[in-house]
């Protein structure tokens, strides 16, 4: 009884600090100290789980956690910040096949059956299995393993829509006939990792990144429903914890890109290639490197606004070191950060992070929009989509009404990229061809250096 209150109280602290750890997280002074106390956190609650555990053989969970340290490890290590949301994709996958696993292993474990253990053990194995292979069908999107187009078929939504009340029905019967159930927890699990593949297919590798932190969410709700079953308090309210930060994720990032949740999971977004209508005026003015320094050395305060391709170009050192050099010149220097700029939530924040930016000088797009008409010079590093007028002008527009930063109103724009080639949302842009703007063609850390040579000779 004693045991059973010390477990409980390590599992409060525990989940004290994953909250609090969740709170510190939403600031980036903050963030590596949340990310600190929810692991600590997270290290009690297992310690005590293996205490607790008399069923458990530490044989297995020594292997289990050497060989699991050891290739999340070595895979940590390798990944590119580039292919982060595909790492994130299999993180949230392993956690959905875990609670099925902890569902179907709980089953075989049971003694006696009661109607709440066999409800909550039939919604970690169905939603496990939805996030397991939705999850692995996103990662295949995002690497280019399968097509990132959406793949839709003629009554596609009816199909999902059968196989999710034939899972729901297997559901019943399994509830309702415990005793047996084997055959049928089989037929629930081939039914959830279809529904998984089937769900995410249509959707296009665009929203993706939208995808991954559903799933994230989903994997929360699994692990939630096991913890349930298995009657694990930690479990319950980590789980939760993952299901509900997810689903808010979630909603942010649809609510940045103008979309609604429904219109991303069945809208089939890029599965036509949905141009602008609108016949840009102007022509496309490219300007040099050594021309790009006198504009620069003139200019008293500049905003980079960076996107995916300094995500591509890796420049955010030289960013930093330009913005450094503009600094000593007199200038007023601040970097403008758009909610879904790059490829995945906080993409761009992570990487002048990396190159020790001061988080002060980086702006929100609400903020930075009141005040861009004021600003001398506006330079476009790798990002497209996010400043593209189309937005707030052209109704035709696949991303009409998709808050941007109005780097147009600014008195001048460099617009840093290899081309003309269009962003993510495959869509052209009429700022390139702005009255104000100058185009700076080439590898966006190529043509940095190229200036911070230019500002080092003269
Ligand atoms: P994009 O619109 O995708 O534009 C990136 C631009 O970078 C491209 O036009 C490309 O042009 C350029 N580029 C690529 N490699 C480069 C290099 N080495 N040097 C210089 N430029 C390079 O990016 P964005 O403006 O950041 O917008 C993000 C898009 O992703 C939005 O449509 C958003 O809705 C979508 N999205 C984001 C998220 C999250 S959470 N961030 C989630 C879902 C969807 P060139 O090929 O001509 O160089």
């Amino acid at each position: 009884m004693q045991i059973k209150l010390i477990i409980n109280l390590v599992y409060i602290t525990s989940a004290i600090m994953f909250i609090y750890g969740l709170k510190l997280l939403t600031s980036p002074v903050t963030a590596r100290k949340g990310n600190f106390i929810s692991a600590v956190g997270m290290f009690l609650a297992v310690v005590v789980t293996l205490v607790n555990g008399g069923i458990i053989d530490y044989k297995w969970i020594a292997l289990g956690i050497i060989l699991g340290g050891l290739i999340g490890g070595f895979f940590a290590r390798l990944v590119q910040m580039t292919q982060m949301p595909e790492m994130v994709a299999l993180f949230n996958g392993f956690g959905g096949i875990a609670s099925l696993l902890v569902g179907s292993a709980t089953y075989y474990e049971l003694g006696s059956y009661n109607l709440f253990i066999m409800t909550t053990l039939f919604l970690a194995v169905l939603i496990g299995g939805v996030t397991f292979s939705g999850s692995i069908i996103a990662w295949g999107k995002l690497s280019e393993v399968i097509t990132g187009k959406p793949v839709l078929f003629f009554g596609q939504t009816i199909l999902n829509g059968l196989i999710f009340v034939a899972a729901l029905m297997g559901g019943a019967f399994f509830i309702a006939n415990p005793a047996d159930g084997y055959p049928i927890l089989i037929g629930i699990i081939i039914l959830s990792l279809m529904l998984g593949v089937l769900a995410v297919i249509p959707i296009g590798g665009a929203d993706m990144p939208v995808v991954i932190s559903l799933l994230n969410s989903y994997s929360g709700i699994a692990a939630c429903a096991a913890g349930l079953a298995i009657e694990n308090n930690i479990l319950i309210v980590s789980g939760a914890l993952v299901g509900a930060s997810g689903i808010i994720l979630t909603n942010v990032m649809c609510k940045a890109m103008n979309r609604s949740l429904y219109n991303v999971l069945f809208g089939g977004f890029g599965s036509v290639a949905r141009k602008s209508e609108a016949d840009f005026q102007g022509e496309v003015k490219p300007i040099s490197p050594e021309d790009t320094y006198y504009i620069l050395e003139a200019a008293c305060s500049a905003v980079f606004v960076p996107g995916y391709g300094m995500a591509v170009a890796k420049a955010q050192h030289a960013v930093r070191e330009l913005a450094d050099l503009l600094e000593e010149n007199g200038a007023e220097v601040r970097y403008a950060i758009h909610p879904v700029a790059g490829r995945m939530p906080g993409h761009m924040n992570v990487l002048l992070a990396e190159a020790d930016v001061p988080y002060d000088k980086l702006i929100e797009m609400e903020e930075i929009n009141r005040s861009i008409a004021s600003i001398d010079i506006c330079l476009v590093v790798g990002a497209n989509d996010i400043v593209n007028p189309a937005a707030r002008e052209d109704k035709n527009s696949s991303i009409f009404g998709m808050p941007i930063i109005d780097v147009d109103r600014s008195k001048t724009v460099i617009v840093l990229k290899r081309s003309m080639a269009p962003g993510f949302a495959g869509i052209d842009n009429r700022l390139f061809y702005n009255e104000n703007t100058r185009m700076l063609f080439g590898d966006a850390k190529s043509s940095i250096e190229a200036v911070i040579s230019q500002f080092k000779e003269l």
